[in-house]
């Protein structure tokens, strides 16, 4: 059996390793139209930073596993294609800031149909707006010269999460095909279980109808950040009452109908999927007339930019109000840890805040390059995912600073923000950073991973996200 996969990016190039590692009689080949990409993923440094990857990908290469540009061979001899192309939101046009743009979904079914010469199982692995394989069934019919040519649509959503895709990969909850209700749709959905079966237990692999699973994964995603939001909006309560957002989620996760995950109060929510299948899904109730669930939903990503904008807000107001001319030292730009991605990280709004105030930011992280960061700030929203987006804000740069080391980040800096969980954080010596600060020194812990107490021993005014404010901070702000 030959597997191609269409996007060679966060989802494919882990997923596709995974089945290669598994399954060392399939051929597995990820093709994509960035060249640079490709030959990354051909390199010693691939082009995406995720623990355990590199490993799996240098036992697999070049064994069974392929990286190519190559996509019309490949595809072409395939017996099964997943599709896994970026899916961003619209910014243009009807739909704009809301809808999935299914440009680059479309072109790769075209690209299918015109190199087809063999029936195909194509595989969504994509988030797709829900009744996609049935628009992608049409361009696919449609476009084959070969009438004995079929093809066979699933959805086979991705559920895997960054910094931990390998483990996600390796240990699913659960593997989601869903495919069409007849006789070939099923066979095509038992093919594509044996590949999973080889490493998942049977249980664990659902299936569900095409609709059903292409609308769970919008719906998983949008439970997810709503958990997020909520203890998000309880950690604003938290800090206006002097109750604490950590007891507080202890207390209800042992509720065992609530659970004690994803929970973690923080300043947003980020990553390239749950804002993006938010929008996408409130898009898809507007357009069946449900005005009210979309405007349900929304509010999860109402209350996500709230909390940024609360932070930022924080911020200012205890430092007196103005924050103009004041370094402030970012530590941690990507979405959250173990990920060089920062696709929507809160840290890009919380920086242009600042900013905007006239702030100088002072930016340290692990894994994000300078360039990525300049990139960030100067692209307008939802612009992030395309090749060649604008970058009309460049003027965010002029107050911007990358700094490959925290200690340089922090010197002569008014303010320390903490914007992702990195481990290495909780280690530095703070005693000696606070040294090197202006004075009154802050720190704003916008992930809750620092120990306050000792902090607030060296002398720092320190805001905990959703803790009981610093008299300081109340007076403050
Ligand atoms: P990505 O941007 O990292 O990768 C997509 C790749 O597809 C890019 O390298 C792009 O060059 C390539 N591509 C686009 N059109 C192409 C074409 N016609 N032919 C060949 N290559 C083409 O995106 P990603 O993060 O891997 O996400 C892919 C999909 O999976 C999205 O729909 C996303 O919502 C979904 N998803 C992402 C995650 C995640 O954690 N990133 C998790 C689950 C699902
Ligand atoms: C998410 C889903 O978890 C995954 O199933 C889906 O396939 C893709 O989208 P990802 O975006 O990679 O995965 O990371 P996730 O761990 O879900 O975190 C998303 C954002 O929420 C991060 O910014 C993270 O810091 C934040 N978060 C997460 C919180 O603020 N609090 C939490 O308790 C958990």
């Amino acid at each position: 059996m030959k597997i191609a996969c269409i996007g060679a990016g966060y989802v494919g190039g882990p997923t596709m390793a995974m089945v290669a590692l598994k399954c060392p009689e399939i051929e597995v080949v990820v093709v994509d139209i960035n060249e640079e990409r490709i030959k990354a993923w051909n390199s010693d440094k691939l082009p995406i930073y995720e623990p355990g990857l590199f490993e799996v990908v240098k036992e697999c290469r070049g064994r069974n596993l392929f990286f190519s540009t190559d996509t019309k061979k490949h595809v072409g001899e395939a017996d099964i294609v997943f599709v896994s192309v970026n899916t961003p939101t619209k910014t243009h046009g009807i739909g704009a800031g809301r809808a999935a743009d299914l440009t680059y979904w479309e072109g790769a079914a075209r690209l299918i149909a015109s190199v087809s010469t063999s029936s195909k199982i194509v595989v969504e692995k994509s988030t797709v707006p829900v009744k996609t394989a049935e628009a992608i069934g049409k361009v696919l019919k449609r476009n084959c010269q070969d009438p004995n040519v079929n093809f066979e649509i699933l959805s086979n959503p991705e559920f895997l999460a960054e910094g931990t895709a390998m483990e996600d990969l390796k240990h699913p909850d659960r593997v989601l095909i869903g495919g069409a209700d007849t006789e070939s749709g099923q066979k095509a959905i038992q093919t594509l279980a044996e590949v999973y079966a080889h490493w998942i237990p049977r249980e664990r692999i659902l299936t569900a109808n095409l609709w059903s699973a292409e609308l769970a994964k919008l719906t998983a995603n949008a439970f997810l950040a709503q958990r997020i939001s909520s203890i998000n909006a309880i950690s604003a309560l938290c800090e206006a009452t002097g109750a604490d957002v950590s007891q507080v989620a202890h207390a209800i996760g042992t509720d065992s109908r609530i659970g004690p995950k994803f929970l973690n109060a923080s300043v947003g929510f980020g990553g390239s999927c749950f804002q993006k299948d938010i929008l996408n899904l409130c898009y898809v109730c507007e357009t069946v007339g449900l005005k009210e669930v979309a405007e349900y939903w929304l509010q999860v990503v109402s209350m996500n930019d709230y909390q940024k904008q609360r932070f930022v807000e924080r911020v200012i107001g205890a430092m007196f109000n103005t924050v103009s001319g004041k370094k402030i030292a970012i530590y941690g730009f990507a979405f959250k840890k173990d990920t060089g991605d920062t696709r929507e990280t809160p840290a890009i709004d919380v920086c242009k805040g600042l900013i905007r105030d006239g702030a100088k930011c002072s930016i340290y992280d692990p894994e994000v390059k300078a360039e990525q960061i300049f990139r960030d700030l100067s692209a307008p929203k939802f612009e992030w995912d395309r090749p060649n987006y604008s970058r009309s804000q460049s003027h965010m740069l002029e107050n911007v600073q990358v700094q490959s080391d925290p200690i340089a980040a922090a010197d002569g800096a008014h303010a320390i923000c903490v914007l992702t969980e990195w481990d290495e954080f909780k280690k530095y010596d703070f005693g000696a950073l606070y040294e090197k600060m202006v004075k009154p020194a802050f720190i704003f812990d916008g992930r809750n991973i620092l120990d306050h107490a000792k902090l607030r021993e060296i002398g720092f005014i320190t805001y905990a996200l959703g803790k009981p404010l610093d008299p300081f901070l109340v007076k403050g702000y």
